[in-house]
C-alpha cells in the first residue's frame, strides 16, 4: 500500500505562487458589505414583532439561504479541520487558512443580518438554530492533506455554484439578495481556485494522488448535513431554488473531472489506477441518472 500522507516540500514554491495570487485577487474586491444590507428596511422587533405574513420570500429560496448560511456558520469547525491538517506542514498552507477564515468570516454574519433586518427569517427561531448547528459542529472523515485539499476544492465550487444558481432564481423576488449572493459567490470562486489548482499540482507532480482525491469525489456531501431537516432542505432547494443533483453533475464533479485531467491521468500505482477508473464509472453512472431524470421531467411537462 503506497503513502502519500503529506505534503510533498518541492510544491512548496508552487504553492506560494497560488497564495499570492489569491492575494491579489482578493485585494481588488470591494470589502464594503454594509452596501449588501438594505438598512432602510430596519425596524425595532420590541415596537413591532416578527410574524410570518412579514416574509416575502418563496420557501424554497428562504430555505436556500438558510442552509447557506447554517453552513458558513460552522466556520470555527472547519478552520479547525484544516488547522489540524495541515499543522507541520508548509507554512503557506497556514497562511492560507488564515487569509481564508478572515474572508469566510463575512459570510454568516452577512446571511443573516440580511434574513433577519428584512423579516424573512424568525429572529428567535434562527438564533437558537444557529447555535444548535455551532454547538453541534463538524466533523470530517477526510484527514489526509490531498484528501482535504479536494475535498475542500469541492465544497467550495459547490458552493459558488449555489450562490450564483440562487441569485438567478432569486432575482425577480429580490435584486439585492441577488447582488448580495453573487458577490459571496466570488469570494468562493477564489477560494476553490486556489484549492482547484493546488490539486492539480499535486496530481501532476505525483498523479498517484489520485488515489486520495478520488476517494473524496465519490464521497462528496456538502459539510451541512448534519444540520435538522437537511435531506429535505436539499430536496425543497433543488425543486424551487435552482441548485440540485443536476447541477451538481454538471457545474461540479465534470468541471472537476476534466479541470483536474482525469480522464488522462496515468498513475503508476494499481490502487491509484483503479480508484481512478472507479471513479470515472461513478461520474458516468451520474451522469446516466441525470439524463434519465431529466427526460422524465421533459415527458411530464
Ligand atoms: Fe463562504
Ligand atoms: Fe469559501
Amino acid at each position: 500500500m503506497f503513502q502519500y500522507n503529506n505534503v510533498d516540500v518541492r510544491l512548496e514554491e508552487r504553492l506560494m505562487k497560488l497564495y499570492a495570487n489569491h492575494r491579489e485577487r482578493a485585494a481588488k474586491i470591494d470589502w464594503s458589505y454594509h452596501d449588501f444590507i438594505p438598512w432602510e428596511q430596519g425596524r425595532s422587533f420590541k415596537t413591532d414583532p416578527w410574524n410570518e405574513g412579514q416574509r416575502s420570500l418563496p420557501l424554497p429560496i428562504y430555505t436556500a439561504i438558510e442552509t447557506a448560511l447554517l453552513t458558513e456558520v460552522n466556520l470555527p469547525w472547519f478552520t479547525t479541520h484544516l488547522s489540524i491538517t495541515f499543522k507541520g506542514s508548509l507554512d503557506v498552507l497556514q497562511d492560507f487558512i488564515h487569509t481564508w477564515t478572515a474572508e469566510e468570516d463575512q459570510h454568516s454574519n452577512l446571511l443573516e443580518t440580511y434574513l433577519i433586518l428584512t423579516r424573512n427569517a424568525n429572529p428567535h427561531e434562527l438564533h437558537t438554530l444557529r447555535k444548535n448547528v455551532v454547538e453541534q459542529g463538524y466533523e470530517s472523515e477526510f484527514m489526509v492533506p490531498t484528501q482535504v485539499m479536494g475535498y475542500t476544492a469541492m465544497q467550495e465550487l459547490a458552493t459558488m455554484v449555489f450562490y450564483n444558481d440562487v441569485a438567478k432564481v432569486a432575482q425577480p423576488y429580490d435584486e439585492n439578495l441577488s447582488t448580495l449572493l453573487r458577490r459571496l459567490a466570488k469570494d468562493e470562486s477564489l477560494h476553490y481556485v486556489f484549492y482547484r489548482d493546488a490539486v492539480k499540482a499535486h496530481l501532476e507532480l505525483e498523479p498517484n494522488y489520485i488515489y486520495h482525491v478520488a476517494h473524496v469525489m465519490k464521497n462528496f456531501v456538502m459539510p451541512g448535513g448534519e444540520m435538522p431537516d437537511f435531506e429535505k432542505r436539499m430536496q425543497l432547494i433543488g425543486q424551487g431554488a435552482g441548485y440540485g443533483p443536476e447541477q451538481y453533475y454538471h457545474q461540479v464533479l465534470s468541471v472537476l473531472v476534466e479541470s483536474w485531467g482525469l480522464n488522462h491521468l496515468r498513475p503508476s500505482s494499481s490502487e491509484a489506477e483503479e480508484a481512478r477508473i472507479n471513479l470515472l464509472k461513478f461520474h458516468e453512472r451520474l451522469k446516466r441518472i441525470i439524463e434519465r431524470k431529466s427526460l422524465r421531467q421533459r415527458e411530464i411537462s
